[in-house]
């Protein structure tokens, strides 16, 4: 029995060095370790061995067994080499990879996030409304008048059914006011539409930002402080701002706002920036009729508004002269404002 042992072994580490794939190996396995395999049939063989000799023929069996389970997981250590070196086979693993470049927040994404924080930590919420508008809430609640030319086919895009694409954000003014009670304090940035032609200073779809506070007492003073503080957070602490009278349908008294900037080696210059003015009651009333309450009583909350242009709040800050580069996309501009 001990040669018929030293055969298997001897066997065994010969044919397991010529086994080159893995299927082969497991059927090499079963052949000699399998319940019917050669090992397994030679030891049977025990019962016949005389006793004395039991103990080393079983640990000679032992042996062989841990002799050959440990050749089959050499040689399968191997073999999974093999396949993983034939796999990187002229593939230079130490080559660095190809650096993927970083994306950055787009001009406009920074003027949102910078002008909403300001107003934000002066206690302004955010608010929103639909980009697709009823004509009531877009002109008739804020006071303008059928025959007003912003409500001209020619200057808003109408839908069929009378529907609009909101000409400005003053909109979520309305909407805000029937769906809240004073105090109101928010701000709405989005998306406005006009027929204009589209040239270096317009598209016809371009982003503003909304103003609108509502409560007991609020005056023209707060309105100024407020712009100003809003101003003087975008473009530095010593900017100076001016009102100056103007008119809007839905504020009175109204003002355009006008910062003074003055760009390296030129003269200093007024640019208009917002528009804004007092609550006008007549917006109140609207509201109120709408409401059927008198949360908004003109005799009793006064409100200012404003509208600030974000596209035209990214091309002064950083001297782009052209607000269609806003919307090209093009990698060259883009980069300049990254990081
Ligand atoms: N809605 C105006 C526009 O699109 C801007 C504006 C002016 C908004 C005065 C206001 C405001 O809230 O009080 O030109």
């Amino acid at each position: 029995m001990l040669e018929e042992l030293n055969a298997i072994h001897q066997d065994a580490l010969k044919e397991i060095n010529g086994l080159t794939d893995e299927s082969r190996l497991e059927e090499f396995r079963i052949r000699y370790l399998g319940k019917k395999g050669r090992l397994t049939a030679a030891s049977a063989g025990m019962k016949d061995v005389p006793k004395e000799e039991k103990p080393a023929i079983g640990q000679k069996l032992n042996e062989v067994r841990t002799a050959i389970t440990e050749a089959i997981d050499t040689r399968t250590g191997q073999m999974i080499a093999e396949r993983d070196a034939r796999a990187t086979d002229g593939l230079d693993v130490t080559l660095p990879g190809r650096p993927l470049p970083a994306g950055a927040l787009h001009p406009l994404t920074q003027i949102l996030s910078q002008a909403t924080g300001i107003l934000r930590r002066m206690g302004f919420a955010l608010a929103t409304g639909p980009e697709i508008e009823t004509e009531w809430h877009c002109f008739d609640a804020l006071n303008t008048p059928a025959d007003h030319p912003a409500r001209n086919e020619s200057d808003t895009f109408y839908f069929d059914n009378g529907m609009l694409l909101r000409t400005h954000t003053s909109s979520v003014q309305v909407r805000t006011m029937e769906s809240q009670t004073p105090p109101v304090r928010i701000i709405a940035p989005g998306s406005a539409f006009r027929r204009d032609e589209i040239d270096a200073t317009h598209l016809s779809a371009f982003n503003q930002l909304e103003g609108l506070y509502v409560a007991e007492h609020v005056t023209l003073g707060d309105l100024k402080g407020t712009l100003q503080t809003f101003f003087r957070g975008m473009f530095g602490a010593d900017t100076e701002i001016r009102f100056r009278p103007h008119f809007f349908p839905f504020t009175e008294p109204s003002f355009e706002i006008d910062i003074k900037l003055q760009a390296t080696g030129k003269e200093p210059k007024w640019l208009e920036m917002a528009g804004c003015g007092m609550v006008d009651p007549a917006v109140f009333e609207a509201v109120s009729k709408a409401r059927g309450d008198n949360a908004f009583d003109p005799d009793k909350v006064t409100g200012f508004a404003f509208g600030v242009g974000l596209d035209r709040l990214a091309m002064v800050k950083w001297g782009i002269a052209d607000i269609r580069h806003l919307i090209e996309n093009d990698q060259r501009f883009l980069k300049q404002f990254a990081g």
